[in-house]
This record gives structure tokens, C-alpha cells and sequence, in this order.
């Protein structure tokens, strides 16, 4: 790759829509997120049994709703009556686990660029990527804010990009293995995503120097945020939105 592609996301990228803040992957995180400042998001996406793409980051219920069993279990209808917000504080009582579609729009609304983590119940990868490539290109076919898609499955990376090759893709992994330039190629990504845990600054200097982008998650230390950035990392996702504020003067802009 030969000069970095453009980059869709801002600096300071929100953790599952509101990072610690508010009920993870809920309207109500966007809303957050953009109220402390924000100007990106993460969430993720998993298909219902029925294959609607809904935001919600475990295979199971249990943790963050008030139903039981497999989401790939459960139909978008009754994925869509549970509540997603109590188990966080009571206030958020009522929330509900978005479509992909209603998390999308409410982020056009509040400005807020995408970075759609793909996130395929086991043994789904090929269906999970489809449908979120198909429902980008029936009813996203542009996104003024700015939208990147990623995953730790090639294989949904790849069944997206079939659907929707004209959106960006960054490859999920923990460590940033030897062979990360095939692995990229292999999926047509421009970025790496990696745990911010097992990056250093010489790493981060070589994908940029190869032309790729480089987002880290979950990283909230402000201090280490401002030293990722001055690296030359282009997105930091955090569970920190309002990091924005404390960073003004550090953050350059990609
Ligand atoms: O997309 C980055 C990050 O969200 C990956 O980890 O488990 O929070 O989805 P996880
Ligand atoms: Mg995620």
C-alpha cells in the first residue's frame, strides 16, 4: 500500500456507543457520547435469529439485558422487548437493543462518524457480514459522518465488503501478528485495530509507515491517549468520551 487511504473516524472514538457512561451498545450511548463532545463511535453488531443486525456485544443475554438465552437464538421481535438499560442504573430503564439501521440514524442526527464492529455469534461470520454489507447498501449508500467497518472475522469482513466494497474495513485483532500486512490484504482492510495493551511505539510507526491506519481499544488513561496520538495512532476507542475535552491541543487531526 502506497500513502495512508482516508481516514472516517475522529481522534477519540466512544466504546460500545457510551463507553462507561451509559448502558453499552443503546441509543441512549450515542446520545451520550455526542453530549460529552464526542465525535465518533464504536458499537457492535449481531444478527437475531430472524438475521436482523441489532447492537449488542455478547452471544448471550444474561449480562446486559434482562432476557436469557442466545441472541442467534432469539427472534429481532423478541430481542427488541427486552430491556437493555436496568441492569446498568435504573435510570436507563426502558432501553431497548437497537437495529442497526436506528443506531445509524440517530448517529447522522448527532453527527457521529461509525466505526461498526462486526460481531458474528459463533458460527454466523458469512451471515453477520452480509447483512450489515445488504442493510448499508439499501438504506446507507453514503454516511456524512463517516463510517468504517471492522471484526475479528475475516470472513464477515470479506461477506461485507461484497455487499458494500466502497466502505472501509479494519482488521480486529488482539497482538498485531508478523504477517498483519497479508492478513490486511487478504481482507482489503486499511487499518489494523488492535488491543492497546501489546502496542508499542515502534510497532504503531511501522503500519504507519506501510500506509495503514492504526485505531487501539479500549484505552482510557489520558495520559497514555495523548502518547498514542503523538505516535501517530489515528483513533483511540475509549470508555472515556469525554476524553475529547481533555485533550484538546493534543489531538491532531488525521
Ligand atoms: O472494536 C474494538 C473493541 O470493541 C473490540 O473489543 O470486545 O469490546 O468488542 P470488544
Ligand atoms: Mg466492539
Amino acid at each position: 500500500m502506497h500513502g495512508a487511504a482516508a481516514w472516517p473516524l475522529p481522534p477519540i472514538v466512544a466504546h460500545r456507543c457510551g463507553g462507561a457512561l451509559a448502558p453499552e451498545n443503546t441509543l441512549v450511548g450515542l446520545d451520550v457520547a455526542a453530549a460529552q463532545g464526542c465525535r465518533g463511535v464504536e458499537f457492535d453488531v449481531m444478527l437475531s435469529a430472524d438475521g436482523v443486525p441489532l447492537l449488542i456485544h455478547d452471544e448471550t443475554l444474561e449480562r446486559t439485558t434482562d432476557g436469557c438465552g442466545r441472541v442467534a437464538a432469539t427472534s429481532a421481535a423478541a430481542l427488541r422487548g427486552l430491556d437493555a438499560g436496568a441492569w446498568f442504573a435504573p435510570r436507563f430503564a426502558g432501553e431497548r437493543l437497537p437495529t442497526l439501521d436506528e443506531a445509524l440514524a440517530r448517529c447522522t442526527t448527532l453527527d457521529l462518524a461509525v466505526n461498526i464492529e462486526i460481531k458474528p455469534s459463533t458460527g454466523h461470520d458469512a451471515a453477520t457480514g452480509r447483512a450489515v454489507g445488504h442493510c448499508l447498501r439499501q438504506n446507507w449508500r453514503s454516511f456524512a459522518p463517516g463510517l468504517l467497518l471492522s471484526s475479528f472475522s475475516p470472513v464477515a469482513l470479506l461477506a461485507a465488503a461484497e455487499q458494500c466494497p466502497e466502505y472501509p474495513r479494519g482488521l480486529l485483532v488482539e497482538h498485531i501478528p508478523a504477517d498483519w500486512q497479508a492478513r490486511c490484504i487478504a481482507v482489503g482492510a486499511i487499518a489494523l485495530h488492535a488491543d492497546t495493551r501489546h502496542v508499542d511505539e515502534a510497532l504503531t510507526r511501522t503500519v504507519r509507515a506501510a500506509g495503514y491506519r492504526l485505531a487501539l481499544y479500549t484505552e482510557n488513561d489520558m495520559v497514555r491517549i495523548a502518547r498514542l496520538l503523538s505516535w501517530g495512532v489515528d483513533s483511540i476507542i475509549t470508555d472515556n468520551p469525554g476524553a475529547n475535552y481533555g485533550l484538546q491541543g493534543v489531538i491532531h487531526t488525521p
